[in-house]
């Protein structure tokens, strides 16, 4: 590989063992101008690392999409469709994007009032808080204490996530995010809040990872068998759909309150655009398998029989199932995936201005974490594309060995 890479800056709430292969920073390169070989070991890269980082890099919206763009050459809409949010207002994503107008493809995110910037005359942002969407929340004194108390403020993971519309669109390859207006703020904890009394120290505003393969690994070998044979239901318009239902403390799916909005009252959809992905989506140039589910927009799931060849010793859903209950659907992905969030196995990025974070969508799990006050500005622009394909799932060797 002709491109120098140096390891993330791990944080010591991290275990350094489990995340020596996530990430890396790229040096000595301009992420606007990539020759064709650099961005073919920068690719390379990126699905071996997950995350990518370039320092004081300056990107236009024009060279962030011909960036993103790169990796999936046909995808031309932003990853939930271009200005589809206005069709689906009741989305509850629709406050958290604001379109460039020149390049409809890259949103700008973040926090503040912003003004004529890129074409927007004002730009108001609200940097996502766990308030309007967590079941239960921390109180406004335990979230800004007061200083002398000398307490860090507490926070929560916003709400896990691959970046993907999940219906009729396939999901980005990979999301790009440039920061531009970075406040400093004192370091949060992010209260984990399931009685296990996990919390993690973060920067203020960080983004936080997990790893997919990771997940994946950490499986005991039963729970490997279930996730191999497994494909996944979306619900349609997933994110109108949950709307109303409430997240569980970790932000990592959703309490299971019978809330969610009737099929009826959806939008209208088809059958045809639903999404069924597989559990594991297989890593392009590596061929491992990677964990992926969005665990707040499942429905349901399908669960192939165990081939001929496997052991049935121990076997879960041995000769397969169709899981249609939504509270036994979420019980046992939290119960896979919850394992991987662990404080030790997450990579919460502390911004800089200038930093552009590219992320393996297909490889990793993400959240918005922290709260900001009114007045703190924060400015990135976000950029990721609805893929040409569906992504690849276990091969019959895969299922051969992990079943
Ligand atoms: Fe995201």
């Amino acid at each position: 590989m002709a491109i120098s890479l140096l390891p993330l800056p791990i944080p010591p709430s991290a275990d350094a063992a489990e995340l020596a292969n996530f990430g890396r920073e790229v040096v000595g390169l301009d992420p606007g101008n990539l020759t064709p070989e650099q961005f073919a070991d920068m690719r390379e890269a990126l699905y071996k690392y997950d995350a990518l980082l370039f320092r004081n890099a300056s990107l236009s919206p024009e060279q962030q999409y011909a960036l993103t763009k790169a990796f999936d050459a046909t995808s031309e809409n932003y990853g939930h469709g271009n200005n589809k949010t206005g069709s689906t207002a009741k989305s509850i994503l629709h406050p958290d994007l604001k379109t460039i107008p020149r390049v409809p493809q890259v949103q700008l995110i973040g926090n503040g009032t912003v003004y004529d910037h890129e074409g927007l005359a004002e730009a108001r942002l609200k940097h996502p808080h766990h308030k309007t969407f967590h079941k239960t929340v921390i109180s406004p004194e335990d979230e800004f204490p007061a200083p002398e108390s000398g307490r860090p403020g507490a926070t929560r993971f916003y709400r896990w996530h691959i970046d993907a519309a999940l219906y009729e669109l396939s999901p980005p390859r990979v999301t790009t995010l440039y920061a531009l207006k970075v406040p400093r703020g004192p370091a949060q904890v992010c209260r984990y809040d399931d009685g296990t009394g996990d919390e993690l120290a973060v920067p203020l505003g960080t983004t936080a990872f997990v790893s997919g393969r990771k997940m994946f690994e950490l499986l005991p070998r039963e729970l490997k068998s279930v996730a191999v044979r497994t494909r996944v239901r979306y619900a349609p318009h997933p994110y109108v759909w949950m709307a109303p239902s409430r997240s569980r403390s970790t932000g990592l799916g959703l309490e299971s309150e019978g809330l969610e909005m009737k099929l009826e009252e959806l939008p209208p959809w088809e059958e045809g655009k639903v999404k069924v992905l597989p559990m594991l989506w297989k890593v392009p140039t590596t061929g491992e398998l990677s964990f992926q589910v969005h665990p707040s927009a499942i429905s349901e799931l399908l669960i192939s029989p165990l081939p001929s060849s496997a052991s049935r010793e121990g076997a879960l859903y041995p000769d397969g199932a169709h899981l249609t209950d939504l509270k036994t659907v979420r019980e046992l992905v939290y119960s896979m995936q919850r394992p991987a969030i662990a404080p030790h196995l997450v990579y919460p990025h502390d911004w800089n201005e200038k930093d552009l974070f590219l992320f393996h969508n297909r490889g990793v799990l993400h959240t918005v974490v922290g709260a900001f006050r009114d007045e703190e500005v924060r400015a990135f622009h976000q950029c990721n594309l609805a893929a040409s394909d569906d992504p690849e799932g276990p091969s019959e060797e895969d299922v051969r060995r992990w079943a």
